[in-house]
């Protein structure tokens, strides 16, 4: 269904040129759930950004390739992209942003805006559909008729799940949805994720630094590292044989109820985007570099269904 191809967003900073996201590339089916994983400040929220055309002023660069159903987003007018995809086709569920109503109006208001401002309905119209979404997202309708501190964090993060949906997009867009949850109502959300997914087709970008977490949820998970994508597989393969060593290296990292007592870490820090290290992005953290790593920049290989970038599974090293 969605199709991404060197999808480019680099930003102007005091510093130079941040490379956010440099050249990404994945593929999303029907009813299929993309993870991207990576660690802090590794460009997961600008990929999201960058697919819903929400750029900041400081831009400098934007490109790629995003074909949905044939359609390129990237490209298509901006006042079209507005009017008939953004919200309508590819919604998003913004990293913080259950913390961001607006505390003197509503939940149900501010949930049906989408309705309002896209589709010229009435409000009193409006909130009878945000009440039927309230309740498919385990929310009682009356909920619509709070401020938004008469709600608990997870029902905040329903009331925003039910506004990324208020106008049936194909594509839902979720940048970590859970992580400022305790681990029950996570565990809730989860389930109500998976639910959607069955109930009305809905593919699904699920961003998270949390690779156990998206496991659960994901098809295909995609590992991202300093603005590239590093491993790209099928969820349960990723799991049990990643590839990249940086995969390999936040798999150790994860504690599990079976697994060593103590656990790895990943030593030094993520560079620093706006010079990022020649050659493989990696190689000064990484356990297994040698001489072409640190001057060559690895491609995608195909290791079967997956595909990595690391001179390790080069046939000539
Ligand atoms: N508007 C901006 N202007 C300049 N630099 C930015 C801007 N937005 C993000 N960045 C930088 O781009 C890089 C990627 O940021 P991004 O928010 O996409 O990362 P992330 O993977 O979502 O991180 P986190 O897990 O902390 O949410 C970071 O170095 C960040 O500082
Ligand atoms: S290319 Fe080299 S430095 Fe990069 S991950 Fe592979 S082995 Fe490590
Ligand atoms: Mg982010």
């Amino acid at each position: 269904m969605l199709e991404v191809e060197g999808l480019t967003l680099h930003y102007y900073s005091g510093g130079g040129v941040v490379k956010a996201v440099d050249g990404v590339g994945f593929r999303i089916g029907e009813a299929e759930t993309l993870g991207l994983v990576g660690e802090s400040g590794c460009g997961k929220t600008s990929t999201g950004l960058a697919l819903m055309r929400m750029l900041p002023r400081n831009v400098a660069h934007f490109g790629g390739k995003a074909l949905l159903d044939g359609i390129d987003l990237l490209s298509l007018e901006a006042k079209r992209f507005d009017m008939e995809i953004r919200w309508r086709v590819v919604s998003m569920v913004f990293q913080g942003a259950m913390n961001s109503f607006n505390p003197v109006l509503k939940v149900g208001h501010q949930v049906a805006e989408p309705l309002v401002v896209k589709e010229g309905q009435r409000m009193e119209e409006a909130l009878k559909t945000v009440r039927s979404l309230f309740r498919q997202v385990g929310l009682s309708e009356e909920v619509a008729d709070r401020y938004p501190h008469e709600l608990s964090g997870g029902m905040k993060q329903r009331a925003m799940i039910a506004m990324a949906l208020v106008l049936n997009p194909k594509l839902l867009i979720l940048d970590e949805p859970t992580s400022a949850l305790d681990v029950s109502v996570q565990t809730q959300i989860m389930n109500l994720l998976k639910r959607l997914k069955r109930e009305r087709g809905l593919s699904m970008i699920f961003i998270t630094h949390d690779l156990a977490l998206v496991s659960d949820i994901a098809d295909a998970v995609a590992v991202m590292y300093a603005g590239e994508i590093v491993e790209y597989g099928v969820s349960d393969d990723m799991l049990t044989s990643p590839l990249h060593p940086y995969t390999q290296k936040l798999l150790k990292s994860i504690p599990r109820l079976k697994g060593p007592k103590t656990l790895e870490y990943i030593p030094g820090a993520p560079p620093n985007l706006v010079n990022p290290p020649p050659g493989c992005r990696f190689h000064p953290r990484c356990p297994q570099v040698f001489d072409r790593c640190r001057n060559e920049k690895p491609y995608d290989i195909k290791k079967g269904k997956a595909s990595v970038k690391c001179w390790l599974y080069a046939l000539e090293r």
